[in-house]
């Protein structure tokens, strides 16, 4: 039988979405359960992580359920010239469903075709992290009561940022007017506008934050992902384009919320942090819950 993976945002129906927010928001009332007593979820993680992982790894230790992995591949069999195709169908025979995380666009896609247990994706390169995404919506939902008709900005690395990729994505489904804030080398790529004209849905690009923060529902901060760069050069031009400071928030909306999916680097000063407006420390906490609801899915249990 086919195993139910989670690739893409786009291999989730919008009832199927909704129905995840509905069970993360259950969860958040009753986070300790022992529904997964017995189960076993493999972490693979080929790049570094800091919330995916342990956000998963929560989300299963409060359902009762059992973690292995591994957090750096040079501890796997990997360093030994182990294929990814052989690494997945070993992995296959011990857990119930595998989170992975991976430096290659389309490494995540190309395990699900192999495997016989669901495969989440954590992040494939630059390309999506329908996890990340999910508790994003989440706390959307949860800041601005509804999804349908807000005004997001996304600020940063639009290129290479793949959490902006997989949002962008799903909230194309709700009327979403999109501000893109990048410098010229960071634009969102053409694949992803085309998505959105293919919708009909309209967008701008800027460079300048201060233009149209002020009509921000949403202000979605990205870091500039150094690891993706091949010239080093390149990223030290561009790695301090936008800096959120308090001073900037006085004229936006008193609904505004600011997500980033962390980590930071420079992007948001620390003076915002104790700004009420200021939601990326809760949107991570959101991750678990949103984490439990997204296991417990693909493994049919609730
Ligand atoms: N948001 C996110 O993916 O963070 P980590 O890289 O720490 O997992």
């Amino acid at each position: 039988m086919k195993t139910r993976s989670l690739v893409s945002i786009d291999d989730l129906s919008t009832a199927e979405i909704l129905k995840i927010l509905k069970l993360a928001a259950a969860f958040e009332k009753n986070p300790v359960q022992d529904i997964l007593r017995g189960k076993v979820v493999a972490t693979l993680f080929f790049e570094p992580s800091t919330r995916t992982r342990l956000s998963f790894e929560s989300a299963v230790n409060k359902l009762g359920g059992k973690i292995i992995g591994f957090t750096d591949s040079s501890t796997s069999s990997v360093t030994k010239g182990e294929t990814l195709n052989d690494t997945i169908r070993t992995v296959n025979n011990y857990v119930d469903l595998i989170v992975m995380r991976h430096p290659i666009e389309g490494s995540a896609r190309y395990a699900s075709e192999i495997s016989t247990v669901p495969v989440v994706n954590a992040g494939d390169g630059a390309n999506q992290h329908p996890t990340q995404t999910l508790l994003d919506l989440y706390s959307i939902l949860k800041t601005q009561g509804k999804l349908e008709n807000l005004n997001i900005c996304m600020v940063g690395d639009l290129k290479y940022g793949r959490t902006v990729h997989s949002l962008m994505m799903a909230m194309s489904r709700w009327n979403t007017s999109f501000n893109f804030v990048a410098p010229e080398e960071l634009r969102m790529p053409d694949e992803y506008k085309l998505y959105l004209d293919n919708l009909g849905l309209k967008y701008r690009e800027t460079t300048d934050l201060n233009s149209v923060i002020d009509k921000a529902d949403i202000v979605y901060m990205t870091r500039v992902q150094k690891e993706r760069f091949s010239d080093p050069m390149e990223y030290e031009k561009v790695k301090n384009a936008y800096v959120l400071h308090d001073y900037m928030l006085t004229e936006t909306k008193p609904g505004m919320r600011i997500l980033h999916p962390l980590p930071r680097v420079n992007e948001i000063n620390p003076d915002v942090d104790s700004n009420e407006k200021a939601y990326y420390f809760e949107q991570a906490l959101n991750g678990v819950f949103t984490r439990q609801a997204i296991i417990c899915t693909l493994l049919g249990i609730k």
